[in-house]
C-alpha cells in the first residue's frame, strides 16, 4: 500500500495549525503531499514544492479536507443489541432501572461472554470500518462488557485484533470497573477489578477508565481502582458526571487523568479544575441525545478555557452512534459549539485526549490521516445532519476508504 500520496484540488482544508489565526487553520485551493505515512508539505497548492509535484495526483476536485476524526471514547466491541431495551426506554422505562433490575450493561455482560474472540472481532471489526467510512481513522475502545478477566483480556484482544485488521488505529482502555457484575460482591470485585484482573489486562491496554456515577462506583472505589492502574502503567480516564453530578470531575482533576467523559452534570468548579489539571473533557453529546436527555454543558465548558474533544460513546446502550459527523452536527445543535470548535473537538481535541500529538492536525510531521468531504466546506458537517457527507478517507496515506 502506497504511503506517499499527493492532494490537490483541495477548495478547502482545515489545518488546524497552532500557528493559524483562526482556530481551524483554514486554507483554500489548497494541495497536500504526503511522504511515508506522514504529511510532508501542506500549503496553497500555488506554492506547492517543486519536488513534492508529482505525475499522478489524487484530484478531490473543489472538496473540503479536515484531519481524520479522532473518537476517543467508544465501546466498540460488544456481542447482541439492546434494541429491545432501547423501545422500552422510549415507553418511559428509565436507564438506571433497567441496569439496576440486572439488564442494561448486565445483558450486554451476558452476550459477551457468551461470544468467541472471532465473533467480537468480527462485528468489532464491521463497526469500525463504519466508522472510517464516516472519517474516523483512530477509535478508541474499552472494556468493560466481561468483568471477568477471562472476558475482559478477550474483548481487549479483540480491539486490538480490530486495529490490525482494519485501517483504522485502535487505543485500547481496560474499563473493568464499568459495573459489579450479577452474583459478585461488591469488595470482592473492586479487589479484582483493582488486582488480578488488571494485572492481566495492563499489557493489553494504554488507559484505566472507571464508571464512576450513581448506581456504578463511588470517588473513593474509582480512586482506588485508577491508582492501581496507574502503577501498572495506565494513564487514568474517568466516565464522569454522566447520570448525575457525584465528584468524577474532580477525580480526574486530582488524578491528571487524560480525560473526563460525559460530564453532562458538569458545574463551573469542575470546569476550573479541569482546565487547571490539563484534563480533557471528552464530551459525548450521542449519548444524551439517545437518551433523551439535556447534553453537557460544552459551549461553558469551552468558554471556561477547558480543552474539549467529542467522541460517539458508540455502546449498544446509551449511544449505538458510529458518526463523528452525526457527533458534530449534536455539539453545535445541541450544546451550542460552533463549527469551528466542535470540528477541532472532533479531531485535534479527541488526538489530545489519547496523547495522539501528531494526529488532528494537517502539518508537515502530522501523520497524514484525512477526510475528504463531499462539500465545499467543513461547516456543512454540522449543516447537515445525518448526511452523507465523507467521500474519502485518507490512512497514513492512503486511500483507503471512498
Ligand atoms: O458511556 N456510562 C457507562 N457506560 C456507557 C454505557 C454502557 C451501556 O449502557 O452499555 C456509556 O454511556
Ligand atoms: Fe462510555
Amino acid at each position: 500500500m502506497s504511503r506517499d500520496l499527493l492532494l490537490i484540488g483541495i477548495g478547502e482544508l482545515a489545518t488546524n495549525s497552532p500557528r493559524a489565526p483562526d482556530l481551524v487553520g483554514v486554507v483554500h485551493d489548497a494541495a497536500v503531499a504526503i511522504r511515508d505515512g506522514r504529511v510532508a508539505w501542506a500549503g496553497p497548492a500555488a506554492d506547492l514544492p517543486a519536488e513534492f509535484r508529482g505525475p499522478d495526483p489524487f484530484d478531490v476536485q473543489g472538496r473540503a479536507v479536515v484531519p481524520g476524526f479522532v473518537d476517543a471514547h467508544t465501546h466498540l466491541v460488544f456481542a447482541g443489541d439492546r434494541a429491545d431495551e432501547f423501545a422500552r426506554r422510549l415507553r418511559g422505562e428509565g436507564y438506571e432501572q433497567i441496569l439496576a433490575a440486572g439488564g442494561g450493561i448486565h445483558s450486554t455482560v451476558a452476550a459477551t461472554r457468551a461470544a468467541s474472540f472471532d465473533e467480537l472481532v468480527a462485528s468489532g471489526s464491521a463497526r469500525a470500518i463504519r466508522l472510517l467510512r464516516q472519517g474516523t481513522t483512530t477509535v478508541e475502545i474499552k472494556s468493560g462488557y466481561g468483568l471477568d478477566p477471562e472476558t475482559e483480556v478477550r474483548m481487549l484482544e479483540a480491539a486490538r485484533a480490530v486495529g490490525e485488521r482494519t485501517p483504522i488505529d485502535v487505543v485500547p482502555t481496560y474499563l473493568g470497573a464499568h459495573v459489579v457484575p450479577r452474583g459478585t460482591g461488591r469488595e470482592e470485585y473492586l479487589g479484582l477489578a483493582a488486582g488480578e484482573m488488571l494485572a492481566a489486562c495492563a499489557p493489553l491496554a494504554r488507559y484505566c477508565d472507571v464508571f464512576c456515577d450513581r448506581g456504578a462506583f463511588t470517588v473513593e472505589e474509582a480512586r482506588r481502582v485508577l491508582s492501581a492502574g496507574r502503577e501498572r502503567g495506565l494513564r487514568p480516564r474517568i466516565h464522569a458526571e454522566q447520570l448525575a453530578h457525584t465528584g468524577g470531575a474532580l477525580l480526574a482533576a486530582e488524578l491528571e487523568a487524560a480525560s473526563a467523559d460525559h460530564l453532562d452534570h458538569a458545574t463551573a468548579e469542575d470546569a476550573a479544575a479541569l482546565r487547571q489539571a490539563g484534563v480533557v473533557a471528552v464530551l459525548l453529546p450521542a449519548a444524551s441525545f439517545s437518551m433523551r436527555l439535556p447534553p453537557a454543558p460544552g459551549r461553558m465548558l469551552w468558554d471556561a478555557g477547558v480543552t474539549v474533544a467529542l467522541a460517539t460513546d458508540c455502546n449498544p446502550g446509551t449511544s449505538y452512534v458510529e458518526s463523528m459527523p452525526f457527533v458534530i452536527a449534536l455539539a453545535c445543535l445541541e450544546m451550542g459549539l460552533t463549527p469551528e470548535e466542535a470540528l477541532w473537538a472532533a479531531t485535534r481535541g479527541g488526538a489530545l485526549a489519547l496523547d495522539e500529538a501528531d494526529k488532528g492536525w494537517v502539518g508537515e510531521g502530522a501523520v497524514a490521516d484525512l477526510a475528504v468531504l463531499e462539500a465545499p466546506s467543513y461547516r456543512h458537517l454540522p449543516y447537515r445532519p445525518g448526511g452523507d457527507l465523507v467521500w474519502a478517507v485518507v490512512k497514513d496515506g492512503a486511500v483507503v476508504a471512498g
